[in-house]
């Protein structure tokens, strides 16, 4: 018996023939890109419609071709000049990277768009999902695309539960858009897969009553649609906490020299105390650590604040401490005069309260 390839398993021929019949049905078809094979036109169409909607490059596609009607014409323009022709389009990488591969297609291949993906690939703002688009459309190649409508649609229909922006299910979603290609009718389908995506399967209102795949669709099935395909993650910052203490004794509080080495190497800082874990409960070690200073009179929780760095979040949980009586001086320890707190070599967060506390109404 003969095992079946994922490639096998991730086939399905109605899935392309539900497509196309709707594309036939109720896709786009006056678009001026479509019925023609002029891999100029195409390719210029597919380039200006990366990350901009039909509305929007109708009027920039006609202008565009009424100035450069060839390919030939777009190499020799001056760059100021195909630069004008898309201002007010945005990403203008794309303006910049449209002259230059005008100017290696006439070079490299006498003029004529190569038919092959690979070859489309290779050239100045190319990507696998356009270069597939222009070989369908300009010679019916039958490669695929996998722009982010097309991701959006498969992610829905296969109810993809991972961001399909991260490599392996990105390569996936590559594996599965191959194997679904219709064995003909490449253009028709590459039509209505771009059509779904940008007319039905929207991002925040999915018209799914006129979807032709919502009978095999795993996000209609289960209600998911508004929550796929899911959003980029997050990048959570790390979060670290520290108790630190507000020791005060006669208008001054004590400061701890801290290492070289580090976030705030050098600076004078609050004492921390190890082993803080939640913030709204006292550290259990506050008392202990600061009985180091001398005879312990009061300690009391003040509110936690948050400093953000760069790389994460820092937590500070200050404890003020009053002491009965000051003890013996410790190692790389100094007291500070509170009223002279705004000259102290201080990191923000902890001169922040530390000023805060020096407001005489504040800190008796
Ligand atoms: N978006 C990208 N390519 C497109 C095309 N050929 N027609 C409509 N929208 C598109």
């Amino acid at each position: 018996m003969k095992r079946l390839t994922e490639f096998d398993q991730l086939a399905d021929p109605t899935f392309s023939g539900a497509v196309i019949d709707w594309q036939r049905q109720h896709g786009r078809h006056a678009l001026p890109w479509q019925n023609t094979t002029d891999a100029y036109r195409i390719w210029l169409s597919e380039i200006m419609l990366q990350q901009t909607q039909v509305a929007a490059v109708l009027e920039y596609y006609a202008r565009f071709l009424a100035r450069f009607p060839t390919l030939q014409a777009l190499a020799e323009a001056q760059s100021e000049d195909v630069m004008a022709l898309w201002s007010g389009l945005g990403y203008y990488t794309r303006a910049r990277n449209l002259h230059a591969c005008a100017k290696r297609v006439v070079a490299e291949y006498g003029g004529t768009f190569p038919s092959e993906p690979a070859l489309l690939a290779g050239l100045p703002g190319i990507g696998r999902s356009t270069a597939a688009a222009i070989s369908a459309f300009s010679s019916g190649t039958r490669a695929a695309i996998l722009d982010g409508n097309v991701k959006r649609v498969f992610a829905r229909v296969f109810g993809i539960e991972q961001y399909p922006g991260i490599k392996p299910v990105e390569d996936a979603l590559w594996r599965r858009a191959e194997a679904l290609l219709p064995a003909t009718g490449i253009e028709r389908y590459t039509q209505g897969l771009m059509d779904l995506g940008a007319t039905l399967c929207t991002r925040a209102r999915p018209d799914c009553a006129r979807c032709p795949l919502r009978e095999r669709c795993i996000a209609f099935a289960t209600g998911r649609t508004a929550e796929l395909p899911v959003r980029k993650p997050k990048k959570t910052t790390p979060e670290k906490r520290a108790a630190m203490l507000v020791i005060v004794d006669g208008g001054q509080v004590l400061l701890e020299q801290r290492a070289d080495s580090g976030i705030w190497g050098g600076l004078l800082s609050l004492p921390e105390v190890d082993g803080h874990a939640a913030h709204d409960a006292p550290a259990p070690d506050a008392l202990a650590a600061a009985g180091r200073f001398g005879m312990v009179e009061e300690m009391q929780a003040l509110l936690p604040l948050v400093h953000v760095f760069t790389h994460y979040k820092l937590h500070i949980a200050p404890h003020k401490v009053a002491l009965e009586r000051r003890g013996a001086a410790v190692a790389g320890h100094v007291w500070w005069e509170l009223a002279q707190i705004d000259k102290a070599p201080l990191p923000a967060p902890v001169k922040k309260l530390l000023l805060q506390l020096a407001a005489p109404n504040l800190f008796g």
